[in-house]
Formats: structure tokens, C-alpha cells, sequence
């Protein structure tokens, strides 16, 4: 999605400026583009594609090391209103070219916008919404004519309707811009002599580790030397700065060769630092969360609402909640939820998981259901994230930065927390005694070591890649919370390696789509399930009479299934309930070799996003 990155000191900025948008590439974007003050002129270089385009045209033009250009914006565009091209990439210009404008997000607004601004007389040069912004700070900047900049960026904002985060700069004032916030997030960076804007993080942690996180419909005003905070009202607004404790070089690949792998070998350390701090004496503690018995006993459901990886992981939830807590759980992926009027009382509980706290589908849908009486707690990954903030509770699952636009550690984790919800819930409504949550608890802090095993196998995983990656279609097929778990396994293929895949409960496949299974259709089956097995192997023998060819991934005790299988995947010992946790790593493994061997881009598959902030 977007990125933004803004720089204001004494330094040349556009190294600053294409170094910040370059830590953003994972999370997808079509083109780039700057905007700077040189010589009292706003000027603009903007390319269609990678970065490197821009930066040759900025290497071509003697522009890139220009220590007199000390102020600037960066933006990375993922197309939402008009096709990636030159003329539609950020920054855009007003129509007197002194005013740039980057912005992530989408002013919903922006035809009724346009209407004014061309009875105005304003000509369009790109097909975007932002291109309205720039051209609206201008009309308030010269209808006022007081050379105030802050105030025509806030009498604009007051205009839209929609997601912003903004990035503006003026020829007039060459030693400063503004930033503006709403349901897009945006982030300052606090630095010696200079100062910054992000859209994420990582963008400027090479630069500072002070961080001021701008909250909805704030507006900053940045110079070299201050940062001034307004909030919606025009009063100043003071914040201390957070310290980032995470290195930027958790944000690096550390010797992988993609970040996608590097985070899957970081699972195991992913899922022990969201369990264990939270085991104290046998028992589990959640420092914000006051669940209690009588908290619990009076829900009359539990509602999960997610996107992408993230729902796949809540309808593992759901499975779990039932089956340890009898409580009913359904399972919305957002942003179906907020559009078909879903019950939900002051007696829901609303569980939310993100890993980057600012998918918009995820936070309109908490929005709603809070707005309808709803406690929510939220599994969030990102600290200081919109959905975080928002959220009554919250479970930091402590995955560390995800890169990779294919989810993997953050499901792992989010899963974890899940576990530890549903156990504590459990255990508080009697459902589940002592006994039962200390040997449960055990087996989570071994579930590290397990996941790490698995990642053993990797060359297996590969050599099986290797000889099929040229399929056209692979079906996954589980029972339970195996089928959970195909879920997020055929989506995770299908995002990198763009093979088409579905996943199916095993009983289900009969139902129409074994049609789809001919001779040499690969066939992927998660099994670790006892109790389920047999009915498995019944549903693998349907699909081999129609000359499937079946990948197993079992676990000891589903051993027996071996013989339907072409090839085997073992999984160590785990116990069924916690199976999806330690099973869903061969699945990515297998998603990643498929990619690496078809020549994709791993970590930046195509026309996805790692957050996407637009409805
Ligand atoms: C995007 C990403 C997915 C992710 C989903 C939810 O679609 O491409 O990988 O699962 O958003 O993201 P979140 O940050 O809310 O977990």
C-alpha cells in the first residue's frame, strides 16, 4: 500500500527520501515519486514502477546529492483512483506548481471536490483523488491570502471526507511542510536537527528511534529545528516521544535471501515471545485484560472480525473458543461485517485481529461494532497501531516486524494468543481445571521447539516444490481445524506463487468441485487429527480414483494415512488441538519454494499489499 516520507533538516534529502521509500517497497506500490524546494520552487520527479526509476531520473538530472536541497516529501503509490502511470504517481502539484501534496488513503468526497474546483477554473492533470487536495490548498491558500499554509492545509481537511495522511509543501516556505492525519496512519520522527514523517516505522528508524505517532486529525507542523502538534480543535498538542526498542536491522534480511523466509525461521522465537511472558506460576496472565467469570459467563457470543491471514487465524479461534469454552463463536472477515448489519449487543465480545493494526476494512468494522455496545479486544501485532489505541483490550502478539506481504510468524502468533484466550477463558469458567490448563500450558512453551523442527524439513518441502510447481491448480483438503489451517495454506500459495488454489473441507469436495480433479491434480492434505483420519483417507481415495496425486502432512499419530499418499511431510507429536500452530509452516514452506522456483518476487507479490489502509 501507499507509503509516505517526509524530511526537513540539513542534510541533501533525497538520499533520506529514497532510502525511506525504499524501506517501504514490501508493502507494495506501483510508483514513486518526490517532491522538494530548490531554489525557492517546488519541484517534482515522479516514476511509473520500481524505485530505481526514480532514482536513475534523479541521478540523470544531477539532482540526488544536491546538499543544498534540504527539505522534501517521498510518497510510493498502489493505485487506487486511475492506473499506475507517471502523471497519476505522488507527489501532485497545484495549479501554480508551488504547492505538493503526497497523501495515503482515499478522499471519498473527491468527485463532488473536483466539480468545485473545476467551476473554479482548476485543470486536472491526473485521473487521482489527491490531486483535489492539492489544488484545494491552494484555493484556500490564495482565497485567504495571509501566507499562512497551516491554515489552508486545515481549511482543506475540513473539505474531505475520507482517509488521509498528507504530506504538503510550499514554496513559500521553504523550511517547512505539514502533515495531517485521519484513518491513515502517520507517524514523526524526532531527529538532531531535523525532523520527519512516515507513514510506517521502519521508513526512518535508520534516522531516529523517537517517534511521536499522529493521531486522527492531527496536524504537525515540521521544521529543522520543531515539530509542532495541533490537534483537531488548533490547540498545541504535547506528546513524549516513544522510544523504539526494535532494531532497524529487524526490519533487514539478516542473510536470507528473502524476508519471507527470514520470518519463517523467526517463528519459533515469535510464538515463545507472545507466550511466555504471559505464564506466570502455572497460570497465564494478560496485563490490559480483565476477563473474569462473571465477565465471561454473561457474554452471549463471541464475534472474530479480521482480514486476509488474519481471519483465517480467527476461524482457528473460533474452533478453539467452541470446543474449550462452549461459547458460540462466528467469524466475519471485516469487511463483510460492517455492511451487513451483524448482531451484536453489549453482551458480544468482539475479537479483532490485525497484525498491522491499520488494515481500514478491520478498523471500520471494530469501529461499528463498538459503536453497537460491544467490548473489543484486539490481537494486534504493531504497538501504538490505530487498532490498538481504539481497542478496549489488547493482546500484543510479539511477532516483531513482518516484511513480507505474505503473512507467516504474525499467523503463528496470532494463533498463539488465541490459544492462550481460549485456555484462560476456560479455566476461569470451569470448563477446564488446574490440571488441564497446566498440562495445556506446557505444551504450548514446547510448541517453539516443535515449529523449529518442522523448519527442518525444509529441504523435503523443496525437492517436492521443485517437481511441481509448474501445476495449474492444487487443492487443499482438511477436516476440523485441518481445513481451518488449508485455508490460510492455499491463500498463502495463491498470493506468492499465483497458482490457482482452493481449500475444502474433505467432506466437502464431493459436493460438485471433485469435477475439478483430473489426472496429475495435486492434492495437499494436512492431517493431524486422529479422530478424523479415517474419514480422510476415505476422502483421499475419492480424489486418487480421479488421479489426484496427494501430498500428506502428517503427524505421527495420523500415520496410517501414509499409504493414500505420494509423498509425506512428517510433523512432529502435538497435540491435535494445537496441531494448526506447528502444521501451518510446511504449508508457507511450500508456498515459498513453489514461488522461488517459478521466478516470483517472493516478498512483493504482485498488486498486493502488507497493509492495506483503503476500503
Ligand atoms: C493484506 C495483506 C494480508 C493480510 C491482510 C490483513 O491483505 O496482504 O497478508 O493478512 O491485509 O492484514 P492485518 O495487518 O490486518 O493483519
Amino acid at each position: 500500500m501507499c507509503g509516505i516520507v517526509g524530511y526537513v533538516g540539513h542534510d541533501a534529502v533525497l538520499p533520506v527520501l529514497l532510502d525511506g521509500l525504499s524501506r517501504l517497497e514490501y508493502r507494495g506500490y506501483d510508483s514513486a515519486g518526490v517532491a522538494f524546494i530548490d531554489q525557492e520552487q517546488v519541484k517534482i520527479r515522479k516514476k511509473k514502477g520500481r524505485i530505481k526509476n526514480l532514482e536513475q531520473a534523479l541521478i540523470e538530472d544531477g539532482l540526488l546529492n544536491r546538499l543544498e536541497i534540504h527539505i522534501g516529501i517521498g510518497h510510493t503509490r498502489w493505485a487506487t483512483h486511475g492506473a499506475p502511470s507517471d502523471e497519476n504517481s505522488h507527489p501532485h502539484l497545484s495549479a501554480d506548481g508551488r504547492i505538493a501534496v503526497v497523501h495515503n488513503g482515499i478522499i471519498e468526497n473527491y468527485l463532488e471536490l473536483k466539480r468545485f474546483l473545476l467551476d473554479l477554473g482548476y485543470e486536472f492533470q491526473s485521473e487521482t483523488d489527491t490531486e483535489v487536495v492539492a489544488h484545494l490548498v491552494e484555493h484556500h491558500y490564495h482565497e485567504h491570502n495571509d501566507g499562512d499554509i497551516l491554515a489552508a492545509v486545515r481549511r482543506t481537511i475540513a473539505d474531505l471526507e475520507g482517509s488521509y495522511a498528507l504530506g504538503v509543501l510550499c514554496a513559500d516556505h521553504p523550511n517547512q511542510f505539514i502533515a495531517a492525519r485521519k484513518d491513515s496512519p502517520l507517524v514523526l520522527g524526532l531527529g538532531e536537527s531535523c525532523n520527519y514523517i512516515a507513514s510506517d516505522i521502519p521508513a526512518i528508524l535508520s534516522h531516529t528511534r523517537r517517534i511521536v505517532i499522529m493521531e486522527d486529525r492531527e496536524i504537525a507542523q515540521l521544521t529543522a529545528d520543531a515539530i509542532i502538534l495541533y490537534d483537531a480543535l488548533g490547540q498545541i498538542v504535547t506528546r513524549e516521544p516513544l522510544l523504539v526498542t526494535w532494531d532497524s536491522e529487524a526490519a533487514e534480511k539478516g542473510g536470507y535471501e528473502h524476508f519471507m523466509m527470514k520470518e519463517m525461521h523467526e517463528e519459533p522465537k515469535a510464538v515463545r515471545d507472545t507466550v511466555m511472558p504471559r505464564l506466570r506460576e502455572n497460570r497465564i496472565r494478560f496485563d490490559s485484560l480483565n476477563l473474569d467469570r462473571a465477565a465471561i459467563n454473561q457474554l452471549d457470543r463471541i464475534r472474530i472480525v479480521a482480514c486476509g491471514t488474519a481471519a483465517h487465524a480467527g476461524i482457528v479461534g473460533k474452533y478453539i473458543i467452541e470446543e474449550l469454552c462452549r461459547i458460540p463463536v462466528e467469524v466475519d472477515v471485516a469487511s463483510e461485517f460492517r455492511y451487513r448489519n451483524p448482531i451484536v449487543t453489549d453482551k458480544t465480545l468482539t475479537i479483532i485481529i490485525s497484525q498491522s493494526g491499520e488494515t481500514l476494512d478491520t478498523l471500520a468494522a471494530m469501529r461499528e461494532a463498538k459503536r453497537q455496545g460491544s467490548q473489543i479486544l484486539a490481537i494486534v501485532n504493531v504497538v501504538g497501531s490505530s487498532i490498538a489505541r481504539e481497542a478496549d483490550h489488547v493482546i500484543y502478539t510479539v511477532a516483531g516486524p513482518e516484511i513480507a506481504v505474505a503473512s507467516t510468524k504474525a499467523y503463528n502468533t496470532q494463533l498463539a494468543a488465541l490459544y492462550l484466550l481460549a485456555f484462560q477463558m476456560a479455566f476461569e469458567i470451569g470448563k477446564i481445571d488446574a490440571k488441564q490448563l497446566e498440562a495445556y500450558l506446557t505444551k504450548m512453551v514446547d510448541l517453539p521447539n516443535l515449529i523449529e523442527e518442522t523448519l527442518s524439513h525444509q529441504d523435503i518441502i523443496q525437492r517436492f516444490a521443485a517437481e511441481h510447481f509448474n501445476a495449474h491448480s492444487i487443492f487443499f483438503i482438511g477436516r476440523g481445524l485441518d481445513f481451518a489451517l488449508s485455508m490460510e495454506a492455499s491463500l498463502k500459495l495463491k498470493e506468492i506463487s499465483y497458482i490457482h488454489s482452493e481449500a475444502y473441507a474433505g467432506g466437502e469436495l464431493k459436493h460438485g468441485t471433485i469435477a475439478l480433479i483430473e489426472e496429475g491434480t495435486l492434492v495437499v492434505c494436512p492431517m493431524t487429527q486422529p479422530q478424523l483420519v479415517d474419514k480422510m483417507i476415505s476422502n483421499i481415495r475419492e480424489v486418487k480414483a480421479r488421479g489426484a496425486v496427494i501430498l500428506g502432512i502428517l503427524t505421527p499419530e495420523c500415520a496410517k494415512a501414509a499409504e493414500v499418499c505420494d509423498q509425506v511431510i512428517e510433523l512432529p507429536s502435538v497435540d491435535p488441538l494445537l496441531a494448526p500452530i506447528v502444521a501451518v509452516t510446511p504449508t508457507q514452506l511450500f508456498a515459498y519454494y513453489m514461488t522461488v522456483n517459478k521466478g516470483f518476487d517472493v516478498d512483493k507479490p504482485r498488486n498486493l499489499a502488507k497493509s492495506v489502509t483503503v476500503e
